[in-house]
């Protein structure tokens, strides 16, 4: 059956705008960041601590960190790839951190230039690190339903990431469609893989849409139990090294679908749209939420 609250994570100030051409600036990021704030979310994803020769979008990490203002209630995880950035993070003042690893050899490689098991020991590190100091750690697995390069990706694949991410004290894990070739179908069955190690409470689905199928995706992850959506505001998103697969689901079509389920998410809708216009003016796009272009042509 449905859970009765949907905790959503906004991934946009972090995935959205790690793909986009232009760069946003930073003040505008801040100012992004501080309206989401205000919408009643309850976690906001706001930078990653990667090498800016890799993702030049997220080289200001520090500044927007320490230039966000951090209202009571939100939490503001940020990506920590290894100890370097995990150290940088929590300089800027980060209180929640994720790392990111993969179910495809070859996406780990083109992503964070090390194999799975390379991974494994780096983020280790990290999650024992950031348990010392009290910082919870989520773990994320790309690749859980189609690889850019690998193609079919098996669900007992993703079940062994998952497990070893969990094992090694992530909260939270994170099944990523990163590039949002999942359909009901498939998912069902890779989490029906994966709940078999995780129980459904410590799982999170991160579709993007690039296929159409991510509400179709998350309505099938809700009725398996789960109730941690990620999503992104105007449905921004990408991953640099996923060539073709496009934007997040979009938080406003997500939030839209919940409420018809009459399911709490404790967001409001109209102001994650005015955050999404926000943000769209900034990129120079016209939103990718097809519940918010409705409304502004209603
Ligand atoms: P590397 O080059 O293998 O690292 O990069 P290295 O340890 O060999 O060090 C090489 C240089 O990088 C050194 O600098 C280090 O200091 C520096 P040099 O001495 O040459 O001047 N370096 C760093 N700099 C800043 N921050 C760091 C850091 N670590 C080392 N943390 C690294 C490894 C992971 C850093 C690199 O591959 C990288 O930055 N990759 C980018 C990964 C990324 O951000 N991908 C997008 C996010 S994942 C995603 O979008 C999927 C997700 O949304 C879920 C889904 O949709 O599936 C999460
Ligand atoms: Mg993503």
């Amino acid at each position: 059956g449905f859970p009765e609250y949907v905790k959503i994570v906004e991934v946009g100030p972090r995935d959205g705008l790690q793909n986009e051409k232009v760069i946003v600036p930073t003040d505008m990021k801040i100012e992004f960041i501080n309206q989401l704030s205000q919408t009643g979310l309850s976690v906001i994803e706001v930078t990653s601590f990667v090498s800016s020769r890799w993702v030049p979008q997220m080289a200001d990490h520090t500044e927007v960190m320490k230039g966000i203002h951090q209202y009571p209630g939100v939490r503001y995880p940020v990506l920590t790839p290894n100890l370097q950035g995990f150290h940088r993070a929590v300089a800027a003042g980060a209180t929640e951190i994720s790392v990111f690893g993969a179910a495809s050899e070859s996406f780990s490689k083109k992503n964070i230039n090390c194999s799975i098991e390379e991974s494994m020991e780096k983020f280790e590190e990290v999650v024992k690190s950031a348990r010392h100091m009290n910082i919870p750690a989520r773990g994320y697995v790309s690749c859980a339903l189609g690889c850019p390069y690998e193609g079919n990706i098996t669900p007992q694949k993703v079940t062994e990431v998952s497990k070893r991410l969990y094992g090694m004290g992530c909260y939270e894990i994170s099944l990523g469609d990163t590039i949002g070739v999942g359909t009901p179908g498939s998912m069902k069955r890779m989490l029906e893989s994966v709940m078999k190690e995780i129980p459904p409470s410590a799982l999170a689905v991160h579709c993007h849409d690039t296929y159409g199928q991510a509400l179709a995706n998350i309505l099938t992850a809700l009725q398996m139990g789960i109730n941690v959506v990620d999503s992104a505001v105007s449905g921004l998103g990408g991953c640099p090294y996923a060539k073709g697969a496009s934007g997040n689901v979009a938080t406003e079509d997500l939030i839209y679908m919940l409420n018809g389920l009459g399911l709490s998410t404790g967001v409001n809708l109209y102001k994650v749209m005015e955050a999404g216009d926000f943000i769209c003016k900034a990129v120079n796009k016209t939103t990718n939420s097809k519940v918010a272009q409705a409304s502004f042509n209603a």
